[in-house]
């Protein structure tokens, strides 16, 4: 049985990772300020450790809890996105990069001897695009999320621990579901723009993610998978043609 740890697993994308993965079989552990909901908490395949990512001896004691209790893990999965209004500079560059090096480090001496290993950080557009509704430090620190991920996969290599990514284009979740139906002209132009005709949800994302976490992915390193329904293959101009109907 594969144990994962989940960084960023109490909401969002996070979420339905961790469900998926307690439904394949793994032995699934979840990193988050807040507590697990009622039903993960009870499912008895999910323990929560409750840790706040910018504190690092936060970081390094639920690491020696989860490991007393379930040994070393085989896969890590970084999900945790920075919501704070506060000082978002360095709260961003502290949530997404200082955190993931950290629970990298402390981690890596309690990796399971046997089995497939992986890392895997979930990324943005944002980090290769320029866009609108996100700030600067957004941008700046998944671009360095990409690149960690690629350090992480040469020099952790040798190990037999992998590397990899994945590049979600804004997903529906259970937060944002009212959102999206409240407003469904949204959609209908995600609808039109997409080349799979149809907005992403938290659970295509998901899927690659378990993918990558797999043994099936057993000699991919390195790599970042853009779950977008083709979006970034349109050149912008078509966009646009398709957009004003001409
Ligand atoms: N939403 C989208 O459409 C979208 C699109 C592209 C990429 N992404 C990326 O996908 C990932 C998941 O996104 P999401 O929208 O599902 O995120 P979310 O709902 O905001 O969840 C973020 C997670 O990070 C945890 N977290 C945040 N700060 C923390 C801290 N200081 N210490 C411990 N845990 C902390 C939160 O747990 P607690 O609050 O319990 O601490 C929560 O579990 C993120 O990396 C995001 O950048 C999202």
């Amino acid at each position: 049985m594969a144990h994962t740890l989940i960084v960023g697993g109490t909401k969002g994308l996070g979420r339905v990772v961790l469900r998926l993965l307690a439904k394949r079989g793994d032995l699934v552990s979840v990193i988050g300020r807040s507590e697990l909901s009622p039903e993960d908490k009870n499912s008895g395949s999910i323990d929560g450790y409750q840790a706040d990512l910018s504190d690092l001896k936060s970081i390094e004691k639920a690491v020696n809890q989860m490991v007393a209790k379930n040994g070393g893990i085989n896969y890590c999965i970084f999900l945790q996105r920075y919501r704070g209004k506060d000082n978002e500079w360095i709260g961003e560059l502290e949530t997404t990069l200082t955190a993931t090096k950290s629970v990298v480090e402390t981690i890596l001496p309690v990796f399971s001897k046997e089995g497939d290993k992986a890392l895997l950080m979930v990324s943005s557009v944002f980090s290769k695009y320029v866009g609108e509704g996100q700030s600067a430090s957004y941008h700046v620190a998944k671009a360095g999320l990409d690149q960690l991920m690629r350090f992480y996969a040469l020099n952790l290599g040798p190990q037999g621990i992998r590397s990899n990514g994945v590049t979600p284009f804004t997903f529906l979740k259970e937060e944002s579901k009212k959102f999206y139906f409240d407003n469904p002209q949204i959609m209908k132009v995600y609808e039109d723009i997409i080349p799979l005709s149809r907005m992403a949800t938290a659970e295509d994302s998901a899927n690659a993610i378990e993918f990558l976490c797999s043994p099936k992915a057993g000699f991919v390193t390195g790599q970042n998978i853009t779950i977008d329904g083709g979006l970034s293959l349109v050149w912008p101009e078509s966009l646009a043609r398709r957009l004003m109907g001409v």
